[in-house]
């Protein structure tokens, strides 16, 4: 388990396109914060691959959380950067192939900064799945995966704060 996170300020999605679930949970957080009242937070998301840079999502993530409520259409695919490692408390990463490649370029003082994202927000040891060579369902359990995961680290962040 991590350390306790009342003072996490920036937060860093990771996935390995940019472009399906790691804008998609930006944009779910980002949505969340918002209506918790969670405060300024800054938020990103970033691949592993580069092979979308400068793309918008995935029509199919970008029509799944607009169903609750969330616009991820302005967001633009980018490459994760030496930089970020300096720039955010939390690097939350979608599974674990893409855990290996982050930790594999971060300096060994911001390894605890990198987590998978359900084993921080649930407890649970599994992979936010790939959904991007198959059907619909797969962006739904995406979506709820995310959005579980998302409800969860904000009550975190938000019990950690009281408990100061
Ligand atoms: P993501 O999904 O990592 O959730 O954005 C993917 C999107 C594109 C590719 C792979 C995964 N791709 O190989 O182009």
């Amino acid at each position: 388990m991590a350390a306790a996170l009342h003072a996490t300020t920036s937060i860093l999605f990771v996935c390995l396109g940019n472009i399906c679930r790691s804008p998609m949970a930006e944009g779910i957080f980002r949505t969340m914060a918002q209506q918790n009242g969670l405060g300024e937070i800054r938020l990103d998301s970033c691949g592993t691959g580069g092979w979308h840079i400068g793309d918008p999502p995935d029509s199919r993530a970008i029509a799944k959380v607009a169903e609750y409520g969330v616009d991820i259409s302005d967001l633009r695919a980018r490459q994760i950067a030496a930089s970020d490692f300096g720039r955010f408390d939390l690097i939350l990463t979608m599974d674990s192939a893409n855990f290996d490649t982050v930790t594999a370029q971060a300096p060994s003082d911001r390894q605890n900064r990198i987590h998978r994202f359900l084993h921080l927000t649930l407890d649970r040891p599994e992979d936010v799945p790939d959904p991007y060579y198959g059907g619909p369902d797969g962006f739904e359990q995406v979506h709820r995966m995310l959005a579980e995961g998302s409800a969860a680290l904000q009550a975190r962040i938000q019990s950690d704060r009281a408990s100061l």
